[in-house]
């Protein structure tokens, strides 16, 4: 029971935990401490690239963030896809929204055509958490909208980034209406692999094992990180742009433990093989 617990507290990041009476997922919040918040970030100013994906006909609901990549793909992580998956087939009430700083009004919407995942995606760990949206229609650019630049340098310790996301910026409390902002820096491989494994003990959660190949961990200070709706969401260097990472995973949230990112350095040929695709 413990495990179970652990397993889905850990995991994911996705926002529409938000509505328990269909959700498994829902338990993340018995687990979490409600005074804990997320962010601790500020409101964000226009992120050109930024996605908001939702889903559902009469009332929307909030799945996960994205980056524009090219004007047909989106790239997210891969548990907010399977999220949204079901018989075979991507929700066909799924929306990838540009151009707007609240995922629920203005900017444009996009419907999307199918999913290319990492095909060594393991949900039961959240390893390789990459996929992309291939939106039906062409993404329009403007000043709003524009893609994000890939970077396929390694990450090192002490590089400042930043994150965007439209997640709780309180445990167990509603989404930002408005798109948020966090910066933090990339912690060295080893003070990232112990400190969540310490974190996890105290917390009493089973959590995967950091795997630094793999992942990018950052960190602020405790009440500062990601949370429940930022899954997806790029992480970008502060200094250039470029986005290095994918908000994957964390322990709930911001307990002083890193967050970890899908790293984009890790998979250079298989984002180049999807771009074509
Ligand atoms: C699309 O996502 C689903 C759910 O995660 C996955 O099972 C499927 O393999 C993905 N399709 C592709 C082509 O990656």
């Amino acid at each position: 029971m413990l495990f179970k617990a652990g397993i889905i507290a850990f995991t994911l990041l996705v926002g529409s935990l938000a509505f328990p009476a269909q959700d498994d997922m829902s338990i993340f919040f018995d687990h979490t401490d409600p005074e804990s918040r997320i962010v601790g970030g500020v409101t964000a100013g226009p992120v050109p690239w930024m996605v908001g994906l939702s889903q559902g006909s009469l009332v929307r609901s909030f799945v996960c963030g994205g980056s524009i990549i090219t004007n047909r793909h989106i790239l997210t992580a891969a548990h907010c896809v399977d999220h949204v998956f079901s018989g075979g087939r991507l929700s066909s009430t799924l929306r990838a929204t540009v151009g707007t700083n609240r995922w629920n009004s203005g900017g444009t919407s996009y419907t999307l055509a199918r999913n290319i995942s990492h095909p060594n995606y393991v949900s039961s760990i959240i390893k390789n958490d990459l996929s992309f949206l291939v939106t039906t229609n062409n993404i329009v650019f403007n000043n709003n909208i524009a893609p994000v630049v890939l970077s396929y340098n390694n990450v090192g310790t002490g590089v400042q980034t930043r994150v965007n996301g439209w997640g709780r910026i309180r445990t167990g409390g509603s989404l930002a209406t408005n798109l948020m902002e966090l910066r933090s820096t990339v912690v060295d491989n080893n003070f990232c692999v112990e400190t969540v494994a310490r974190v996890a003990r105290e917390l009493r959660i089973a959590a995967p094992a950091v795997q630094p190949h793999l992942e990018i961990c950052t960190f602020v200070a405790v009440n500062q990180g990601t949370c429940n709706g930022d899954s997806g969401s790029a992480l970008v260097r502060h200094d250039n742009n470029q986005q290095v990472g994918i908000v994957s995973w964390g322990l709930p949230c911001a307990r002083g433990a890193p967050d970890m990112f899908a790293r984009v350095s890790a998979y250079r040929s298989w984002i180049e093989n999807a771009l074509r695709q």
